[in-house]
């Protein structure tokens, strides 16, 4: 039932202009020039149009109804996101190659990001998802300081931002170190700004037959009422004080067994809470970011429209959320064949499609947004498979970020590099070379030398970590440890700075008031704007075009908004 494994590995990418690579294809039994170069889309966008906009702090005459704003900032500021990240086997280890020189600028992947908002949002899926919403916790909690201390069952944080809570929470096995802590449910709150942000593990799309009296959330799937209204009925303390540390503590579970341990925080509810000044119970959350948990926990032909629309609207019910982030699936491990690629196409393009077309005036949520993940994936994995030698030619441009039909020749190139994999004996899956590496693994027949001393690279052979060798040589890139979770670390920033940004869409500004007062064909053109305002993020955000260098400025905070929403 496992179907993601925990060992690691890592990479990182971006091509400067015009660097020409001569390569060798086996197939073709002739020499390819393959030309790449830093393809800056989505840029072209006239500033007055833009959707995206800046603020001096001191600027407080035009300060516009924001609910959600973000600052970039050099990671010797803010440091990378791992506060809250707490399964070291998912994380970027110490010991680390740095950034493929054509990416290692501080526009597009060293930076790091802080969020400020009073929205209540909720990151549902499998541990992919755990990762990126304890890296958007130390967006929203930077003042919160976390001891993580596994041998001694420890994990605690503390600080005067505001309470990061674990509800529920597993350890594996005997040796708590490598497993790590795998969160069920986690709550942190207020974050900066007074908002909520929660992590809700879910093994699959959630459904009404999928209901459950209790969800062993290990390798259950399914979801309970209990724990949807454990979030629900949670109070958040709003008194400003520093907030002190809370050990967890063992939890009783009627599924304890010796290879499984459970854990929660000391909850609020727990103690006092009367003689607080300010109390806010989440009662509801604005916003999921949900990930359709695939290939892996869902096998990709799983996950349907149907099965999409109906999760939508069950978390309306459940949590009465008004906007929906749909995040589309990155490539990984579980990606076997180039017919599981091509479907993983398709399954993205049908979010796209879905999201595109929701039907915004009889559904309960509102507002269904992309948050194209596999977009970004795909610039990184196509970045560094370059970076390593593979010949990989299509134009990044080619892929597909609308639900508009997939270039052939993009959608035949992904299967030629990506399912070539490094061989570990004792892992489930074997990762992908082009996620993990950051310099071409030792090869069994993978390298042959031309008359002239061209080395040339056959992606049919299969390649051995060299153990004797220095790990560096293909472990520890910065993109992902073991082919299935990245590190979020180097991606997170980019991550979290496109919710914020998506979410700005329709709560910045008037558009969200505006909207609901409208007239049916003035909730078209609202719409019209949010879908605008949708696709300059995840141009911006999910991919390595560089960020303006003036957001990265002290003191300027960012925002995006609908344009000509508010009138
Ligand atoms: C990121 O930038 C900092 C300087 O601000 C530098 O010390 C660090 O090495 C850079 N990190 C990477 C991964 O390039
Ligand atoms: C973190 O844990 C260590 C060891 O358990 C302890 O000495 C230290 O005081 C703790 N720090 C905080 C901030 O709780
Ligand atoms: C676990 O359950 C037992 C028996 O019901 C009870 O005595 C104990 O206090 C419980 N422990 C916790 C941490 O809730
Ligand atoms: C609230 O009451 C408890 C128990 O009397 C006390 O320990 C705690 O310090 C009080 N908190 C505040 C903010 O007064
Ligand atoms: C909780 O705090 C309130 C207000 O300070 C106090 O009246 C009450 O006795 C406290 N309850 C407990 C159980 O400490
Ligand atoms: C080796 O030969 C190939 C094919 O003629 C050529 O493209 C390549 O540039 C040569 N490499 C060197 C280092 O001369
Ligand atoms: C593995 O690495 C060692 C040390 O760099 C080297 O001596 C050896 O030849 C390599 N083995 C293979 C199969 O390349």
């Amino acid at each position: 039932m496992t179907m993601l494994h925990t060992r690691a590995l890592s990479i990182v990418l971006f091509l400067v202009s015009f660097v020409a690579i001569v390569f060798y294809s086996s197939h073709e039994k002739s020499l390819t020039i393959c030309t790449t170069h830093v393809e800056h889309v989505h840029r072209d966008r006239e500033p007055s149009t833009s959707s995206i906009h800046t603020i001096d702090e001191h600027d407080t005459v035009n300060h516009p109804q924001n609910r959600i704003s973000f600052r970039l900032h050099s990671p010797d500021v803010i440091s990378p996101p791992f506060q809250f990240l707490s399964v070291p086997g998912y994380t970027c280890p110490p010991s680390i190659a740095p950034l493929p020189p054509a990416v290692d600028h501080p526009t597009i992947l060293n930076f790091t990001t802080t969020i400020e908002t009073d929205l209540k949002v909720l990151f549902v899926g499998d541990s992919i998802m755990q990762q990126f919403a304890q890296s958007f916790y130390s967006s929203v909690l930077i003042h919160a300081s976390a001891n993580t201390s596994f041998g001694s069952k420890q994990y605690v944080w503390g600080g005067k931002d505001g309470r990061h809570v674990i509800l529920r929470a597993f350890i594996n096995g005997a040796i708590p170190e490598l497993s790590g802590l795998h969160v069920c449910s986690s709550l942190s709150g207020p974050v900066q700004g007074g908002g909520i942000v929660g992590y809700y593990r879910l093994l699959d799309l959630p459904n009404r037959e999928g209901r459950r009296q209790y969800v062993y959330c290990k390798n259950e799937k399914g979801w309970s009422w209990g724990d949807v209204r454990e979030f629900l009925d949670f109070t958040v303390e709003e008194d400003g004080e520093v907030v002190p540390a809370k050990p967890l503590v063992r939890a009783n579970s009627t599924h304890d067994s010796p290879q499984t341990t459970w854990y929660k925080s000391q909850l609020t509810s727990e103690g006092n809470t009367t003689n607080r000044s300010k109390t806010q119970t989440v009662g509801s959350f604005n916003a999921i970011v949900i990930r359709p948990p695939g290939p892996g926990w869902m096998k990709l032909h799983e996950i349907t429209r149907e099965r999409i629309i109906e999760s939508i609207q069950l978390l309306h019910e459940l949590f009465a959320v008004e906007t929906v982030i749909l995040t589309t699936l990155a490539f990984n491990n579980n990606v076997v064949t180039s017919r599981d690629w091509k479907d993983m196409l398709a399954v993205n393009q049908m979010i796209r499609e879905v999201a595109a077309h929701w039907d915004n005036v009889v559904s309960g949520v509102k507002f269904v947004l992309v948050q194209d993940f596999a977009a970004f994936t795909n610039e990184i994995l196509w970045m560094n498979g370059r970076h390593l030698g593979y010949n990989v030619c299509s134009s990044l441009t080619m892929q597909p970020r609308t639900y508009d039909t997939i270039p052939a020749e993009w959608a035949n190139e992904g299967p030629m590099f990506l399912l070539h994999r490094i061989a570990m004996r004792e892992w489930k899956f074997n990762p992908s070379i082009p996620m993990v590496c950051n310099t071409p693994p030792v090869c069994v027949s993978f390298a042959t030398t031309l008359p002239n001393g061209t080395t040339v690279k056959d992606i049919n052979e299969l390649c051995v970590m060299n153990i004797t060798a220095d790990k560096s040589q293909c472990f520890f890139n910065r993109f992902s440890r073991d082919g299935m979770h990245w590190c979020v670390e180097t991606v997170g920033p980019r991550f979290s700075g496109s919710v914020a940004c998506l979410l700005g869409c329709v709560y910045n500004g008037a558009t969200y008031e505006k909207y609901e007062s409208a007239s049916y064909t003035d909730k078209t053109k609202i719409m019209e704007g949010v879908k605008e305002c949708e696709e300059e993020c995840n141009g911006r955000f999910m991919s390595l075009v560089p960020v303006d260098e003036g957001w990265l400025k002290n003191n300027i905070a960012v925002y995006s908004k609908c344009n000509h929403c508010d009138v």
